[in-house]
């Protein structure tokens, strides 16, 4: 068990640092559904830094950090809407704004670290920016798979690389990614979004051990439907919740550290399973 206490971090807080790295536990509710946690949490106060906060899940996302005390460091491509997110979160945790395309891969380390330079250090990184999109192969809209591609997959790795950076400097912390239940089976409505997905968390899975040997925990949020811009157009959102409610499930689920859990956990976790479950010849022919 590695156990550090006050670590000095290059910020203006010093967070209790408690990791046992090699012990790994079960956190399950009483169905058994929920994922592992590390049995130890990293215990970090303070500021999270959330890509794509300017609407949907980022934005309540920052809403309910903000509840919990937290400082906040958000971006996106569209900087009016976050300064106008900065002026209703004005109060008393401290809020920094900045301009950020993901898919522009170099400027991703600058602008996370003048923002966790701004806010003083960080405590937990999520890659929360994404794109969805319908798109088939040999229907001339290859260029919308390379953007969900660039955005989804090479965004959210250059998210997690400049993050991982920030919190080997600190001393530890936690990165989150938001992928998706759309990740655990190829969906035929929308394959390059799977896809995405299926590499976002199948790259986070493998980063896990390493990290956690610089003292950072990786969590991966499995949504389903959130009433959001991304699923407006679609005409079925099977056990949709708010944005509002998506984002203090995941909160709560960042705070514990989880390893990966669907959000809502019901039926989410239990529908995955099934989906495992039926056989690609099955598979093949049925259009979700
Ligand atoms: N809603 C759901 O049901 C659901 C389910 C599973 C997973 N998810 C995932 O949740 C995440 C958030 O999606 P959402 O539902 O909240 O949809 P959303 O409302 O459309 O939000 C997407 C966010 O990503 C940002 N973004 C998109 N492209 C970007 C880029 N190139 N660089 C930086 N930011 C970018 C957008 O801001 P700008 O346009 O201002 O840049 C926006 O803030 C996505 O990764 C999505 O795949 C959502």
């Amino acid at each position: 068990m590695v156990c550090l206490s006050s670590i000095s971090l290059s910020g203006s807080f010093h967070p209790e640092v408690f990791l046992q790295p090699s012990g790994l536990e079960s956190e399950s509710d009483s169905a058994g559904l929920v994922e592992e946690t590390t049995s130890k949490k990293i215990k970090m106060p303070g500021s999270v830094l959330i890509t794509g906060a300017s609407t949907g899940i980022g934005r309540a996302l920052a809403f309910e950090f903000s509840r919990r005390g937290f400082a906040l460091g958000l971006c996106a491509r569209r900087l009016e809407l976050l300064e106008e997110l900065e002026e209703e979160l004005s109060g008393e945790n401290q809020v920094a704004v900045a301009h950020l395309d993901v898919a522009e891969l170099e400027s991703v380390p600058e602008v996370l670290n003048k923002l966790a330079d701004e806010l003083g250090g960080v405590s937990i990184i999520i890659a929360n920016a994404g794109i969805g999109g319908r798109s088939y192969p040999g229907e001339g809209t290859f260029h919308q798979d390379r953007k969900i591609i660039e955005i989804n997959v090479l965004g959210a790795m250059a998210t997690i690389d400049a993050g991982a950076d920030i919190l080997k400097k600190q001393g530890g912390g936690q990165i989150v990614g938001i992928s998706s239940i759309a990740g655990f089976r190829g969906l035929s409505a929308t394959p390059a979004y799977s896809a995405s997905k299926a590499a976002l968390s199948t790259y986070m899975e493998g980063i896990r051990n390493h990290l956690l040997q610089h003292k950072i925990a990786v969590t991966v949020i499995n949504p389903g439907f959130i009433d959001t811009p991304i699923n407006t157009h679609r005409k079925s959102r099977p056990f949709l919740i708010s944005a509002e409610k998506g984002a203090q499930l995941m909160a709560d689920l960042i705070e514990k550290q989880v390893l990966s859990s669907t959000v809502p956990v019901w039926p989410w976790a239990v529908i995955s399973r099934i989906m495992y479950l039926i056989p690609e010849r099955l598979w093949c022919r049925i259009n979700v």
